[in-house]
């Protein structure tokens, strides 16, 4: 059920309870907001959701997959249709890490790669601009060390991820007067979340923690930039742990 009460936030690529996507919703609704979730997967998007009510907090669960226009469309009509207010607050953080080699690599993959890291940003931020403008509100993409840097092994990845860094300047300067704090954070490093976890069957030491973002670490950022003041908006913000060289 929507709160009509409540300020709302959208949060665009939602899957594991140990994702960034989840961590981020659960941290919204704990600043009091209502939180809109979506992902590809029912399921997941309903665990979240019971997690939020669980601890007092309120969400409502869209499927939706974020490279179909239509569905991005039908997921936005679907927040406006609901009671209460606009939404103050959307993070875009759809974007799956997709190795392959350039030599031998479909160029199905290379377009499916942008498909999923780069137009799915254009599709979210084309319906808030059209919907929530103006007025303030505040959008931030999830960026990667891909949104800074090739490297062998990611080329399709890399474009993908450094034309969204792009596109998203290009947003924040063409709408920023209008009220909309556009931020892009640069997530530089392996995230301490379900996929490192399935990647390594399961088990994080306390060593391998000090190597790894925390999910902590990175909510607070986020909910940090959602507060700043428009005399003082940072566009970019790069994180990375203490030991990471770089
Ligand atoms: N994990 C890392 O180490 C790491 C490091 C640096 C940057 N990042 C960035 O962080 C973001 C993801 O964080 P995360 O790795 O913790 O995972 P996460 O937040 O759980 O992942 C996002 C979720 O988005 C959903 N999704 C994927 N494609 C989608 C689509 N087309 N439409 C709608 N939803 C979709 C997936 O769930 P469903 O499959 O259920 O739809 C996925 O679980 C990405 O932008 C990634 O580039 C991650």
């Amino acid at each position: 059920m929507t709160d009509a009460t409540k300020p709302k936030a959208l949060v665009i690529g939602v899957g594991a309870e140990l994702g960034l996507g989840a961590a981020l919703s659960m941290r919204f609704a704990r600043e009091g907001y209502h939180v809109f979730i979506s992902g590809r997967t029912l399921h997941r998007l309903q665990h979240v959701a019971t997690l939020i009510e669980q601890s007092g907090g309120s969400a409502t669960p869209h499927v939706c997959d974020a490279t179909d226009e239509q569905s991005v469309i039908d997921l936005f009509d679907a927040i406006e249709e609901s009671e209460g207010n606009a939404l103050d607050l959307l993070v875009f953080n759809v974007g799956n890490n997709m190795p392959g080699n350039i030599r031998e690599m479909e160029s199905t993959y290379f377009t499916d790669a942008w498909k999923t890291t780069c137009f799915s940003g254009f599709l979210a931020a084309r319906e808030a601009t059209r919907r929530l403008l103006p007025g303030n509100a505040t959008l931030i993409f999830t960026g990667a060390s891909a949104s800074l840097r090739g490297r062998p092994g990611f080329g399709a990845f890399n474009s993908a991820k450094s034309a969204l860094r792009t596109f998203a300047q290009a947003l924040a300067k063409e709408y920023g007067k209008e009220g909309l704090h556009v931020c892009h954070v640069v997530i530089d490093g392996g995230i301490a979340g379900q996929k490192w976890l399935d990647r390594n069957n399961g088990k994080m030491s306390q060593e391998q923690r000090k190597h790894l973002i925390s999910l902590d670490g990175l909510t607070d950022t986020y909910w940090n930039l959602h507060l700043q003041k428009p005399e003082a908006w940072s566009f970019e913000i790069d994180l990375r742990t203490a030991v990471e060289s770089w």
